[in-house]
C-alpha cells in the first residue's frame, strides 16, 4: 500500500517528536503493509513556515536514518498546505513541493472550520499551472459537512480529495466515519492515508489495512482497494486519476424552492 498524507519527518510539525518516534512509526506501517509513504509535513504561513528546501533536508536524514536502521520502506517528498490565497502564485515561484516533487499533484487542507470562498479561485490558478490539488480529510472539515455540495462542486472541476483511513474505521467519531462513507459512495474520494502524526493507538496511527477493508466491502474489492494503491500509485507517477463524482443537490436550495412554491 501507498501512504501519500504523513508527518512521518520529525520536528518540522505537530508530527513525529523525534526521530526515534518517526523509525517507530515507520515499523509500524511496514507491519501493516504499508511500502511507501510520502511526508507531508504541514505548511502554514506563522505556524510551520517549512520551505521546500527544510523538507528535502530532513527527507534526506530520514532516508539514511530508515536505511541505518533496515526499514524497508521508501519515503518520497511532499507537503500539506494549507489553503490560502497566494497559494498560486507560490507554485508560479517554484516555491511549492508537490507530491513526490512530480508537479502534478498538491496535498491541500483547508481550515478546519469552513471552505473558503477564494477556495475555487485558488484551485482554478494550481490547475492553470498542471497541478491538481488533492483536498485533504474533507470529513473532517465543518464547511464540507455541513455543505457536501462544495466538495461535489470542487470535485466536478478537477480536484481530488483524500479522507483520513481513522475516519472509515471510526476511531475519529461516527460523525467523520458517516461522512466519510458518505463521500466515498458519492465518488468524491480518490485516496485514504493515515495523516499519521504519532506511533500511538490511536485515530491518526499510520496503518492503512483496515480502512482499506472497509473501503472494499463499501465499494467492492477493486475499487475499495485502489484508493491505497492504484490511485495513490498513479499520483506519485504524476499520472492522472480518474474521479466520477455523483451530483450532489444542496439541501438549502431544495427547501427555499419548497417554500417558495407553498406561498
Ligand atoms: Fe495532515
Amino acid at each position: 500500500m501507498i501512504d501519500i498524507h504523513t508527518h512521518i519527518l520529525p520536528g518540522l510539525d505537530d508530527g513525529a517528536d523525534s526521530m526515534e518516534e518517526a523509525l517507530a512509526m515507520t515499523s509500524r506501517a511496514v507491519a501493516d503493509g504499508i511500502r511507501i509513504m510520502v511526508a507531508t509535513p504541514h505548511v502554514i504561513t506563522g505556524l510551520y513556515p517549512n520551505s521546500r528546501k527544510a523538507v528535502l533536508e530532513a527527507l534526506e536524514r530520514f532516508k539514511g536514518a530508515l536505511q541505518g536502521n533496515d526499514i524497508p520502506l521508501t519515503v518520497l517528498p511532499g507537503a500539506e498546505y494549507r489553503l490560502e490565497p497566494e497559494l498560486g502564485e507560490r507554485l508560479s515561484r517554484g516555491e511549492l513541493l508537490t507530491i513526490n516533487d512530480g508537479g502534478r499533484y498538491l496535498l491541500v487542507e483547508m481550515p478546519p472550520m469552513l471552505v473558503p470562498d477564494f477556495a475555487v479561485q485558488v484551485f482554478y490558478e494550481l490547475q492553470l499551472q498542471g497541478v491538481t490539488p488533492i483536498i485533504a480529510h474533507p470529513e473532517r472539515n465543518a464547511g464540507f459537512v455541513r455543505e457536501p455540495g462544495l466538495l461535489y462542486d470542487l470535485v466536478s472541476r478537477g480536484a481530488l480529495s483524500q479522507i483520513t483511513a481513522g475516519s472509515l474505521t471510526g476511531l475519529l467519531g461516527s460523525a467523520a466515519a458517516a461522512c466519510a462513507r458518505k463521500f466515498l459512495e458519492r465518488g468524491y474520494v480518490q485516496f485514504i492515508a493515515t495523516d499519521a502524526h504519532s506511533g500511538d493507538e490511536g485515530a491518526r496511527a499510520p496503518l492503512l489495512a483496515e480502512a482499506a477493508d472497509e473501503a472494499a466491502r463499501f465499494l467492492g474489492e477493486d475499487q475499495g482497494r485502489s484508493l491505497v494503491t492504484a490511485n495513490p500509485h498513479r499520483a506519485i507517477l504524476g499520472k492522472a486519476v480518474e474521479a466520477s463524482p455523483l451530483e450532489y443537490k444542496r439541501q438549502a436550495r431544495r427547501a427555499f424552492w419548497k417554500m417558495l412554491f407553498r406561498r
